[in-house]
């Protein structure tokens, strides 16, 4: 029987050294050291032996047990460890080959604009303020200083949802709207940006969607020379320091007096050039101060408040700040004029 256990012990020591896998030497396992495998059944014999052929017997089959599991744990090691090293070659990553190109989004052109317009009033101390796009005609028009039936209506053509409901034509019903909400009526200081509509027909300049910024400030002693300086201080962010401002008469029925607001060319310095059509000016926003009628309808007591107001179209400071030609760029998002002008932008 001893015998046996030698030819038994060459048998395993050949095949775990053929062994290729760790699942081979798994299956070598459970053959030789299972509950069927010949060791097993060899200690089974057992019985039928003297005392002494039992000590000795019973203590070369401990032997064999001993060897065979430190044989298998010695190949399982080093099976693991080539497995591993394959696994770690095939799975390194080839570095040289291209990667997918990631496209990084851009601020649109009007955001951005509104932005910068944004950072530069809450810096003086605004709030930043927004209404509803789908607006009552009460806000938009009414308490606006504009009746129904009044003239200055049709200038503005509107898309009306019933007859007391239509999309906002100007973000100026977001004054209206703060005036009155302001229950203590204490002094405002507001900017308010979003989308407005009218029943345009879209071309190069006209867009039958598009967005205003609007201004307001309501405090005792505002004058036409705070609205002035601080109009000053808008230009000259937006197209450069050494821009100039000039105010023209004009009429809006929710300001009095009304003042459309020229800048210094900034293409020619005031000179004379196509962009400014030879005058030297271009105008960008209308203003004025606020209508006795407007503070009043809207609870401000116009004996003792006053306030300017301004609206500005960040479609038309976009055109003018970065040259482009076609209103209709800046909503079909062509990649090309998005890119183009992120480039520009991105100061690359
Ligand atoms: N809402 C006017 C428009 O759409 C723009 C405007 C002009 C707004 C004068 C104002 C203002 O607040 O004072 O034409």
């Amino acid at each position: 029987m001893i015998e046996e256990l030698n030819t038994l012990k060459q048998e395993i020591e050949s095949k775990v050294n053929q062994t290729a896998s760790t699942k081979e030497l798994n299956d070598i396992r459970v053959e030789y050291l299972g509950k069927k495998g010949p060791i097993q059944s060899l200690s089974s014999k057992m019985g039928s032996l003297s005392v002494e052929e039992k000590k000795e017997f019973g203590r070369s089959l401990n032997m064999l047990k001993t060897e065979v599991n430190q044989l298998l744990e010695n190949k399982k090691q080093e099976l693991e460890q080539k497995e591993l090293e394959e696994r770690l070659k095939k799975e390194t990553i080839d570095i040289t080959l291209p990667s997918t190109e990631l496209t990084v989004g851009g601020i649109h052109p009007i955001t951005k604009i509104i932005n910068e317009v944004e950072d530069l009033f809450v810096s003086m101390g605004y709030d930043v303020v927004e209404g509803p796009e789908v607006e009552l005609d009460l806000y938009n028009f009414e308490l606006l200083n504009l009746p129904k039936g009044h003239p200055a209506r049709d200038s503005q053509d509107s898309f009306y949802i019933t007859d007391e409901v239509l999309l906002r034509t100007q973000t100026s019903p977001v004054q209206a709207r703060t005036m009155e909400a302001n229950k203590e009526k204490k002094p405002i200081r507001v900017i308010c940006p979003g989308k407005t509509y009218r029943r345009d027909n879209d071309d190069a300049t006209h867009s039958h969607q598009f967005h205003q910024i609007e201004g307001l400030v309501v405090d005792e002693n505002i004058s036409l020379a705070d609205l002035k300086g601080t109009l000053e201080i808008l230009a000259k962010t937006m197209f450069g320091e050494d821009r100039e401002i000039r105010l023209r008469p004009s009429f809006f029925p929710f300001t009095e007096p009304s003042i459309e607001v020229d800048v210094s060319c900034f293409k020619c310095g005031g000179k004379g050039c196509p962009l400014c059509k030879g005058t030297g000016w271009i105008e960008i926003l209308g203003s004025g101060m606020v209508h006795p009628n407007v503070l009043r309808d809207n609870g401000y007591d116009p004996e003792k408040y006053t306030g300017f107001a301004f609206g500005m179209g960040p479609e038309r400071i976009a055109m003018l700040k970065y040259g482009i030609t076609d209103i209709r760029s800046f909503y079909t998002n062509d990649l090309r004029f998005l890119n183009d002008f992120n480039r520009v932008e991105g100061g690359e």
